[in-house]
């Protein structure tokens, strides 16, 4: 008989509880918020519980405190937002110490009790943070991604839409490298319904939306004044998730380990990759000019920096 799958949300606070509504309205498996506040993992999900009758949703949203991982018994997938976001004027890389602490106890309960799921790291600076999941759990790289280059793609989407008066959904974008101000938006390989970008828009405008890009986490943190986005970060990361859980086998440009592909060894930088049931399935390796790779190089030097800060 078809038992259905487990998600454990580590982190319930705005990504976590956005998650968890997502994954009920797709109905992609029970979900189990977990967070350092017990009261809010256990006040959110029983909220959610109570949309269920209104939205018609069947899985079943649990919560509970970090003192007993045990709740995340046998999880299908972890995705991870345990940890504190931006304030205005700070980077990703200022929450670097604070964050790796949460994130080594986090690595250590999904070891134990989840030593089979398909881990997704959200918290910042994260591309460190993903390196020291994969380190801690021990876990094979397959099965241990960060979610960045979904959100940097999806923000590049809906920037090139508004300019181009047409829908997001037909534009086509990829953004590699780390999710830091020196990201990578591929303009090249970026097409609004198989038009090339360079063909819709202009010069100016397309080096306004690259830029626009780069800084898109930080324009949203200074409108909040407080935290940083949640929405399209929570639907990126459930995106990829039910990619891995329903075999969908969507190209996503995730935070992979590379092992050589664009020149880089040992680190976990945005690259596409094909997600599916056996995790990490395949890194797409797309051809670069010379100055996409002056761009990338520059890039995972700030991941390498970041990841040496971790002392992993
Ligand atoms: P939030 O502050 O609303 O939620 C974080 C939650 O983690 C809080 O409820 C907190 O109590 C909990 N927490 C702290 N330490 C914990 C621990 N040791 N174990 C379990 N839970 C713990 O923050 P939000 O907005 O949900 O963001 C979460 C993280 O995601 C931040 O680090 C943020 O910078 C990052 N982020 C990453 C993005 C990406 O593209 N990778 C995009 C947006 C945010
Ligand atoms: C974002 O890009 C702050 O990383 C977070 O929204």
């Amino acid at each position: 008989m078809a038992t259905r799958k487990k998600i454990a949300l580590i982190g319930a606070g705005q990504i976590g509880g956005t998650m968890a509504l997502m994954c009920g309205q797709r109905n992609l498996g029970d979900v189990v918020l977990v967070d350092i506040m017990e009261g809010v993992a256990k006040g959110k999900a029983l909220d959610l519980q109570q949309t269920r009758g209104v939205l018609g949703f069947d899985v079943d949203v649990t919560g509970g405190g970090t003192g007993d991982y045990a709740i995340i018994a046998d999880a299908d997938v972890c995705i991870v937002t345990a940890g504190v976001p931006r304030k205005p004027g700070m980077s990703r890389d200022d929450l670097l110490k604070v964050n790796l602490e949460a994130i080594t106890k986090v690595a250590q309960g999904i070891k134990r009790h989840a030593p089979n799921a398909f881990v997704v790291v959200v918290t910042n600076p994260l591309d460190s943070m993903v390196y020291a999941m994969y380190k801690i759990t021990g876990f094979p790289k397959g099965r241990v991604v960060g979610m960045a280059g979904v959100l940097d793609t999806a923000r590049f989407q809906y920037f090139v839409a508004e300019a181009a008066g047409c829908s997001p959904q037909d534009v086509v974008g990829s953004v590699l490298g780390g999710h830091g101000d020196d990201m990578v938006p591929l303009v090249r390989y970026c097409s609004v319904s198989g038009v090339p970008l360079t063909k819709v828009l202009d010069r100016s405008k397309i080096d306004a939306i690259v830029e626009r890009t780069r800084k898109g986490g930080g324009e949203i943190v200074s409108l909040l004044g407080t935290g940083s986005a949640f929405y399209a970060p929570a639907a990126a990361a459930v995106a990829m998730a039910e990619s891995y859980l329903r075999d969908q086998k969507r190209t996503f440009p995730c935070s992979a380990l590379l092992d050589g592909q664009y020149g880089v060894k040992g680190l976990f930088v945005g690259v596409p990759v094909v997600l599916g049931a056996g995790g990490v399935e395949r890194i797409v390796e797309l051809e670069l000019d010379d100055q996409e790779r002056a761009m990338l190089a520059r890039s995972v030097e700030s991941v390498r920096r970041s990841v040496a800060e971790t002392k992993l």
